[in-house]
């Protein structure tokens, strides 16, 4: 596996890959790599021929009071990580050279980015479509793999590269969990003993949504109640938001009918997790 920092070296690469007729996938990541990046990097092994990762933590996609100083980083153990699934290149690009001095273009995908994750972090899609159209400019793939958890995030992906007609498909993998339930996350590593006990929480909650679900309850209202309720009975949480409503506009439900996404962010005390399941009511 090659590691290579230069954005120009990674595009030569990747060009050099297209004319030898070799197919290309894209797994952007912020690194701290866990079994959830893994499953991913697996999912882009088996549809192309050649792997690009990108490891990247985003500076413009984090809010000034948020975590990018302490981010968790291990360049060594991802490296090892990455090398262990077969992918063909590691792509880490220096921030000074991804935002050079007098950046200045952004991409906004207005409407999804507005509630969910983009109420309480402003700015924060706009940083994560620009840098992934940058990502996708340098490394040009055929395909690209997102994960589901930041359900979001992929919704915004999928309307910039309709929107903006880049040539890529978009990979959605299913959520990776603990055996517990919890949700992978490199934030996990932030939780103590006792807060990971209240993470738990939120894969409970959405299970208790499904189940309601399963046994007829259609009120938007009454699912976001037992959900609320059964986090708030765990110590340190605080419900950042907690939305029912359509998958694919991000637009709340009343009632489920049909395909509702339920998705939640709450804070652990310092650390802000967020979950979703798809629920068909
Ligand atoms: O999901 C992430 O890890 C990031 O938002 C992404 C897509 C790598 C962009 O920085």
């Amino acid at each position: 596996m090659k590691t290579i920092n230069s954005i120009s070296n990674m595009t030569k690469t990747t060009v050099r890959w297209r004319q030898k007729g070799l197919s290309v996938a894209l797994v952007p990541t912020m690194g701290y790599f866990h079994e959830g990046h893994l499953a991913l990097m697996r999912m882009a092994r088996s549809r192309a021929d050649r792997v690009v990762v990108s490891l990247f933590v985003n500076p413009s996609q984090f809010g000034p009071e948020e975590d990018l100083d302490r981010y968790p980083r291990d360049l060594e153990r991802d490296t090892e990580l990455a090398k262990g699934q077969g992918v063909d290149c590691l792509f880490s690009p220096s921030a000074g050279e991804m935002y050079l001095p007098g950046f200045q273009t952004w991409i906004d995908v207005e409407g999804l980015s507005q509630g969910l994750c983009g109420a309480s972090r402003p700015g924060h899609f706009r940083g994560v479509a620009t840098v992934v159209a940058k990502l996708f400019n340098i490394v040009r793939p055929d395909i690209a793999v997102f994960g589901q958890k930041d359900f979001q995030q992929l919704q915004i992906i999928h309307r910039m590269v309709k929107d903006l007609n880049m040539p890529i498909d978009i990979m959605a993998h299913p959520i990776v969990r603990e055996p517990d339930g919890l949700a992978m996350s490199s934030r996990n590593y932030y939780l103590s003993i006792e807060e990971r006990k209240s993470a738990l929480s939120l894969s409970q909650a959405l299970r208790l949504g499904e189940k309601m679900v399963a046994d007829g309850i259609r009120s938007g209202q009454d699912i976001i109640q037992a959900v609320r309720d059964h986090i708030l009975s765990h110590t340190g949480t605080k419900i950042d938001y907690i939305f029912l409503g359509d998958p694919e506009e991000l637009e709340e439900c009343q009632e489920v009918h049909g395909k509702a996404l339920l998705a939640l962010a709450v804070w652990v005390g310092r650390t802000r997790l967020i979950d979703n399941t798809l629920l068909e009511g």
